[in-house]
């Protein structure tokens, strides 16, 4: 296999491109977006909001894409006339319908064949104890929803799992409800709403593991930029370490302290990455790295650190299968309701590539070997899953063949051809 090089700029980052998109249209008059990540689930939350009436321009700034969002306030959006396809992506689902709940409107949002199964009653109960009218399949627990807005009371709410999702939105729903809406954390869950909170000027407070917002408060619109995305830079990071010889610079990642556990994965396995040139942009983390090729051994991931993972988990188990001895990750039970079943998605391809695998309710084991062979994958649809085939594809014997691609637009529009490029230079 050649070595990969090259130095390379990521797309922007998925989670805060999502809100920096929901709170420039809340926010009063024109916000700016540079460094945005032009993907399907995003442009699903930008086209979530052009048709509740905000007027949302691709645009370029020096050459660099730019989005124009003309915010009209809190209680700015108009009653979308159809449904709101949220595609396959869980945090405009999940978000939507903590503000939509506090809206004076009516509003449906459905979504693919994964989003509709995936579970929605983590957000639609607490909403429904601040009093929001949620109705959808399953006994209201799965999309599509049909909401029914209204004035909304402030709750304190316990939550039961770590879930920036659930959390960010209820401090949404907080947002348009007069009084203190006030969320606890039973872990570390990425922060990214409330450093934009934070970076619009919202009263906004953080004590201990609760976080409370301050309802109707009126903020003006702001430049944003967003770094790279830590969670697409994964997969460079381990087809660094992987393939032999390779080294790799990958520029302005973001490196918040709640996402960077797949990062701290790497390192405990042996992974060679320096951190350079750290900065913040819009209150945030950013950092070069760079990648050079390393023999990894197995480690144990749990507790809040597999949080902190959580996305990275099948590129983790790509370098999981090529480090010596086990790979253990507990605590992972959120992996079953990603957009795939993810420990039996990644299980099904490990084996096909003939590696040993255990998987457990929680969790799975794997025992890394360096002789793999192509097998034919399936994702499921799932993004992450095709990424991490992708990528041990690069040291199969033969090569991987995977079913569908086409998803990867999801989350990392470019992503084969970027990765093909390194391989051939
Ligand atoms: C996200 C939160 C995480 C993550 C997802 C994006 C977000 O999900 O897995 O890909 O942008 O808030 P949970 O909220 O379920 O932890």
């Amino acid at each position: 296999m050649t070595a990969l090089k090259g130095r390379i700029s990521l797309p922007g980052d998925k989670s805060i491109t999502h809100r920096a998109i929901i709170l420039s249209a809340l926010a009063e008059g024109p916000s700016r977006i540079t460094g945005y990540l032009p993907s399907e689930d995003c442009q699903r939350t930008m086209a979530a909001f052009q048709s509740m009436g905000i007027s949302i321009q691709e645009n370029s700034d020096r050459g660099l894409p730019m989005l124009e969002v003309e915010g009209k306030g809190l209680f700015g959006l108009s009653e979308p006339v159809d449904v709101i396809d949220c595609g396959n992506s869980g945090t405009t689902m999940r978000l939507l319908t903590g503000l939509l709940a506090a809206q004076p409107f009516f509003s449906v949002l459905t979504g693919d064949q994964s989003l509709r199964k995936r579970p929605m009653r983590r957000v639609a109960d607490p909403l429904r104890m601040m009093g929001a009218e949620i109705a959808g399949r399953s006994e209201g627990n799965r999309a599509p929803l049909a909401i029914s807005g209204k004035r909304l009371r402030p709750i304190r709410y316990d939550l039961p799992i770590a879930s920036a999702q659930v959390k960010s939105s209820l401090l949404l729903a907080g947002l348009s409800t007069t009084g203190l809406t006030s969320v606890s954390e039973p872990g570390p869950s990425r922060d990214h709403t409330e450093r934009m909170f934070d970076y619009f000027g919202i009263p906004f407070k953080k004590e201990g593991n609760v976080l409370s917002v301050e309802g109707g408060f009126v903020f003006r619109g702001k430049m944003i930029d967003i770094p790279g995305d830590i969670s697409s830079a994964a997969f460079f990071l381990v087809a660094g370490s992987i393939v032999d010889g390779s080294e790799l610079i990958l520029q302005n990642v973001g490196m918040n302290p709640t996402r960077t556990g797949g990062l701290e994965v790497l390192q405990s396995m042996g992974a060679n990455i320096t951190i350079k040139t750290q900065k913040s942009r819009c209150n945030e983390p950013v950092a070069d790295l760079t990648v050079r090729s390393a023999a990894l051994k197995g480690c144990v991931i749990e507790g809040d650190l597999m949080t902190r993972a959580i996305d990275e988990f099948p590129i983790l188990c790509i370098a999981a299968a090529h480090a010596e001895g086990k790979t253990l990750f507990k605590n992972a039970s959120e992996l079953r309701v990603k957009e795939s079943d993810r420990i039996e998605m990644m299980a099904a391809g490990l084996r096909g590539m003939g590696i040993t695998v255990e998987t457990f309710p929680e969790g799975m084991a794997i025992t890394g070997r360096s002789d793999w062979k192509g097998c034919d994958c399936k994702t499921a649809g799932d993004h992450r899953i095709a990424m991490s085939m992708a990528v041990a594809g690069l040291l199969t014997e033969g090569g991987n063949c995977i079913d569908d691609v086409d998803c990867i637009k999801t989350s990392f529009p470019g992503f084969i051809d970027l990765l093909s490029s390194l391989a051939e230079t």
